[in-house]
C-alpha cells in the first residue's frame, strides 16, 4: 500500500452570508421592509426582447417592474432603453429597489473578439484578460453590469456546437482562461468606478459532456472523473472571486443542476465558498417538468433547496414559491437567504447609491467600438489562428500577382464575427476579401466568387444561419456557381479557399453528427485544387472539424475560427506574413466521428496499442482507423521552426513538501521571429487509481527572434502532481512521474523522476 497525503476533504463547511458590515447593514435593514411578494420578485430574472436565446418570452415587463416583481433583465440593448427601465423601478417600485442589467457578452460587446475557442487558442493569458477587459468597458458604456460569462465547460465532443464557447478539453488551461477572464470583467472587485461588470461563470456543471454531443441532453459520470477532469475551471473561476455561477440544463447524477443539492450547496457553497448568487440558465426551472421530477411548484421549490437565487425566464419562483411556503415546503429563511445575495449583488455594483451609474450617455458614444479597441481584436485575432499545413510553405503569400478568394465565408460580414456575437453590429465588419484587399495593397489584384452555398441542403444552410447572420443563398446550380469560381481561379496565381462552417453552425442547438466540411464546399475545394495552382484553405469554423481528405491533398490550411469584428484584416496580417501565426489547438482534431471522444489526456486502459503499431487484435484500438487524431491538442504550425533541446530536471527526486525545476531549450531554427507555446506534460506512472497518459500542467508562451535561443524553466509543484482518489479526497501519492515538454502534446521529449 502507498502512503497517502492527505490536503482537502471535499466537504466541509463554512457561514454563507457575507459579513461586511455597511453592506450587511444595509441589506438587512432592506430585507426587514420587504413582503415575502417583494423578496420573491428579487429572485425573478426576465429576458429583454432585443434577443432571446429560448423559446419562452417575458411579458408584461414594465407592469412587473411596478409591482417589485423583476429583479433584473437580460438581453436589451442601449443605454436609453436600460436607463427607462431603471427609472421604472427606483421611481415606481414601492421600496424603489434597482434593476440589475444582464447580457450575453461572451467573446467582446460591440469590438467582437475571437471565439472563446479561438482566445483559448492564443494561451496568451494577458490577451484574454484584455480581450475581457474591453468586453466590461464597452457593455458598461452601455448600461450592463453582468455578463454571463465565463463559459467554462470542458468539452470533448466536437459535435456538440457550444464548444465554440468554451475553452477546450482541458481542466487546467480552461481554469488558467477562467480566471483571466474573471479578473478582465471584474477587476479587483471593488466597482468603484462605472467600467467592471460581474461575471457569471456557467454551466455548472458538466454540460459539456452531454450524451453523444446532443445540445441539452443527459449526463452521467463518475464522480472522480467529475472532479480530476471537468469540475476545476469552475472551481478557479470561483477562486478568483466570480461573482455569480449559472446552473446547466442537464442532469447530474440523475437530477437537473438546478435541482441538485450537491452541487450547488454542497460543493459550490460548502466546499469552493461561492459568496456571489446563483441563476439558472434560460427556463432552466420550467424545464425540469419535462425532465421528469415535477410541477412547477414541486420544482421550483427544489431548486431554491438546492440553492439557486434567481430563476431566469421560469418565473416559477415569482408564481408558486409563496404558495410553497404557505405550504410549509420551504421556509421564509431560505427566500431571505437568496434574496439577500442578490441585494448584496445590486448593492456591491453600487447601484442603490446611483441606479444610472451605468447610464452614462457621454461614454455610450465613446468608449464603444473604438479605433484603440479594434486594434487589439485585431491583433488577439491574428494570434488565434491556427497553422494546421504549410507545405512547401505556400504561406506566406507575397503582395502581388492575382489572388482568387473562392467560398460561401469569404464575402461575408455577419458570419465571421462567430456564435453569440449578440451585441455586436452585424454590418460593420470587413469581408475577408476586403481584409485582404487592404492588407496585400495596391500591388495585388484580388477576385472573389462564391463558388457554392454553405450546403447542398437549403434548409440545412437556413437552420445554420439564423439570428441575421444569413449567406444570402445564391440560387444559381451548383455546376453555376462552380464554373464562376474556376473562371475566377483562371485568372490567379493562388487560391484562397474561404470555407467551412457559418457563425451560427456552431454554438447554442447547433450540434452536428457530421464533422466534414459541408459537401457542396467540398466539391469546390476539389475542383480548385485540379486547376493545379497552389490552394490556401482559410477554415473557418467553431469546432474541431474532420479534415483528414485536406489535411492529404491541400497545401496549405489556416484555422480562423471565428475570430470577430477584425478578423479579415487579422487573417490578411497572417496571410501575407505581416503575423506569424503561433496559435495551438485546444481541443483534438480527429480523423473521423467515430473516434469521439477523442482527447489527448485519456486514460491508457489494460490493453494498449504498442508503440509504433495502428492495430493489434485483442488491444484497444478500431479496425479501420488508428487511434491517433489528426491535429493533437497543443498543435500548430509557425512560419518558423522551433526546436526543443532534452529537458532537464534539478534533482531525480522530490520531497513531498519540496519542488523541481524542469527546463529546455527552445531554439528558433528559421528565418523569422515567431511565437512558441512551450507545454509542460506530466504523467503520474502509478497510482491508487488510473492515472492519465498525460496531463498539461504547465505553459509559457515565448517570442524568439530567428536563430535566437531561450531557455524555459518550470516549476514542479506538490500541486500539480496531486488528484482525487476513490474516496474523493485531493492526494499526493509517491512514485515516479514522466515531465515531458514540447510544442504539442503528441510532440515531446520526457524525463523521470521520483516523488518521495
Ligand atoms: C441560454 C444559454 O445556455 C446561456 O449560456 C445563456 O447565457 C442564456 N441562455 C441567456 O441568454
Amino acid at each position: 500500500m502507498k502512503k497517502t497525503f492527505l490536503s482537502l476533504l471535499l466537504l466541509c463547511s463554512l457561514p454563507v452570508l457575507s459579513q461586511d458590515n455597511g453592506q450587511d447593514t444595509f441589506v438587512q435593514n432592506l430585507l426587514s421592509q420587504m413582503t415575502l411578494e417583494e423578496k420573491i420578485g428579487q429572485l425573478n430574472l426576465s429576458a429583454g426582447e432585443d434577443f432571446s436565446t429560448g423559446q419562452a418570452q417575458s411579458t408584461n415587463i414594465a407592469g412587473k417592474i411596478k409591482n417589485g416583481q423583476i429583479t433584473g433583465i437580460f438581453n436589451i440593448k442601449g443605454v436609453d432603453k436600460i436607463r427607462e427601465m431603471q427609472r421604472i423601478a427606483v421611481e415606481e417600485s414601492r421600496l424603489k429597489i434597482p434593476l440589475i442589467f444582464g447580457m450575453d457578452v461572451i467573446h467582446g460587446y460591440e469590438t467582437v473578439f475571437p471565439i472563446p475557442l479561438g482566445l483559448a487558442s492564443t494561451w496568451n493569458m494577458e490577451a484574454i484578460e484584455q480581450s475581457a477587459r474591453i468586453a466590461a468597458l464597452e457593455a458598461s458604456a452601455d448600461g450592463i453590469h453582468w455578463t454571463f460569462s465565463p463559459m467554462v465547460d470542458i468539452a470533448r465532443d466536437p459535435r456538440w456546437g457550444r464548444i465554440a464557447e468554451g475553452s477546450g478539453e482541458d481542466p487546467f488551461l480552461g481554469g488558467a482562461v477562467a480566471q483571466a477572464m474573471v479578473k478582465g470583467y471584474q477587476g479587483d472587485n471593488t466597482y468603484t468606478g462605472n467600467d467592471r461588470i460581474m461575471a457569471c461563470v456557467k454551466h455548472y456543471a458538466l454540460y459539456g459532456a452531454s450524451e453523444a454531443g446532443r445540445d441539452y441532453n443527459t449526463v452521467d459520470m463518475s464522480r472522480i472523473r467529475m472532479f480530476n477532469e471537468y469540475m476545476y475551471p469552475y472551481q478557479a473561476a470561483v477562486e478568483a472571486g466570480a461573482e455569480s455561477v449559472m446552473a446547466s440544463f442537464n442532469e447530474v447524477d440523475g437530477v437537473p443542476a438546478t435541482a441538485n443539492k450537491w452541487l450547488m450547496t454542497d460543493i459550490l457553497r460548502n466546499t469552493w465558498h461561492l459568496k456571489g448568487f446563483i441563476v439558472t440558465d434560460y427556463t432552466g426551472i420550467e424545464e425540469m417538468t419535462a425532465h421528469g421530477i415535477g410541477d412547477l411548484q414541486t420544482v421550483s421549490a427544489r431548486a431554491l433547496d438546492a440553492g439557486i437565487d434567481m430563476d431566469m425566464v421560469s418565473e416559477g419562483f415569482l408564481s408558486t414559491l409563496a404558495q410553497s411556503f404557505k405550504e410549509g415546503k420551504i421556509t421564509e429563511e431560505q427566500i431571505n437567504t437568496a434574496c439577500y445575495r442578490v441585494l448584496v449583488a445590486k448593492y456591491k455594483l453600487g447601484l442603490f447609491t446611483d441606479p444610472y451609474k451605468f447610464c452614462d450617455t457621454q461614454r455610450a458614444k465613446t468608449q464603444i467600438y473604438t479605433p484603440e479597441h479594434r486594434s487589439i481584436a485585431r491583433k488577439i485575432a491574428a494570434e488565434s489562428f491556427v497553422l494546421l499545413k504549410n507545405a512547401d510553405d505556400v504561406l506566406p503569400l507575397k503582395k502581388q500577382g492575382t489572388i482568387a478568394v473562392i467560398g460561401p465565408m469569404a464575402n461575408t460580414r455577419s458570419n465571421i464575427l462567430g456564435a453569440w456575437s449578440v451585441s455586436a453590429d452585424l454590418s460593420k465588419p470587413a469581408t475577408l476579401v476586403e481584409g485582404l484587399k487592404e492588407v496585400s495593397g495596391k500591388n495585388t489584384r484580388i477576385v472573389y466568387a462564391k463558388g457554392s452555398n454553405l450546403t447542398e441542403d437549403a434548409e440545412y444552410e437556413k437552420r445554420s444561419t439564423g439570428t441575421g447572420h444569413t449567406l444570402y443563398r445564391d440560387n444559381q446550380t451548383n455546376e453555376q456557381l462552380l464554373n464562376e469560381a474556376l473562371s475566377a481561379a483562371q485568372k490567379a496565381d493562388v487560391i484562397v479557399a474561404a470555407l467551412g462552417e457559418a457563425s451560427e453552425m456552431s454554438g447554442e442547438s447547433s450540434s452536428r453528427t457530421d464533422l466534414n466540411i459541408p459537401d457542396v464546399q467540398q466539391d469546390l475545394l476539389k475542383a480548385l485544387l485540379k486547376t493545379g495552382k497552389p490552394v490556401v484553405l482559410v477554415l473557418f469554423t467553431g469546432r474541431p472539424l474532420t479534415l483528414t481528405w485536406e489535411q492529404e491533398n491541400v497545401p496549405a490550411i489556416l484555422n480562423v475560427w471565428h475570430g470577430g469584428s477584425e478578423a479579415a484584416g487579422a487573417i490578411g496580417d497572417v496571410l501575407f506574413g505581416d503575423v506569424n501565426p503561433g496559435g495551438k489547438l485546444v481541443a483534438t482534431f480527429p480523423k473521423n466521428v467515430g473516434q469521439i471522444p477523442l482527447y489527448y489526456n485519456h486514460k491508457n486502459t489494460g490493453r494498449p496499442l504498442p508503440e509504433g503499431k495502428w492495430f493489434e487484435k485483442y488491444r484497444s484500438n478500431y479496425l479501420d482507423v488508428d487511434n491517433e487524431p489528426l491535429y493533437p491538442f497543443g498543435y500548430g504550425l509557425s512560419y518558423t521552426q522551433f526546436e526543443y533541446s532534452d529537458v532537464k530536471l534539478s534533482s531525480s527526486t522530490m520531497e513531498a513538501n519540496g519542488n523541481l525545476t524542469a527546463s529546455v531549450t527552445v531554439t528558433n531554427k528559421g528565418q523569422r521571429a515567431g511565437a512558441e507555446v512551450v507545454q509542460l506534460y506530466i504523467r503520474d506512472r502509478e497510482g491508487s487509481v488510473t492515472r492519465p497518459v498525460k496531463e498539461l500542467k504547465g505553459f509559457e508562451k515565448v517570442f524568439i527572434e530567428a536563430g535566437q535561443s531561450k531557455e524555459i524553466t518550470f516549476q514542479i509543484t506538490p500541486g500539480l502532481l496531486k488528484f482525487y482518489n476513490y474516496h474523493l479526497e485531493y492526494v499526493l501519492e509517491p512514485g515516479e512521474f514522466d515531465v515531458m515538454i514540447g510544442g504539442n502534446s503528441r510532440d515531446v521529449k520526457t524525463i523521470r523522476f521520483t516523488l518521495h
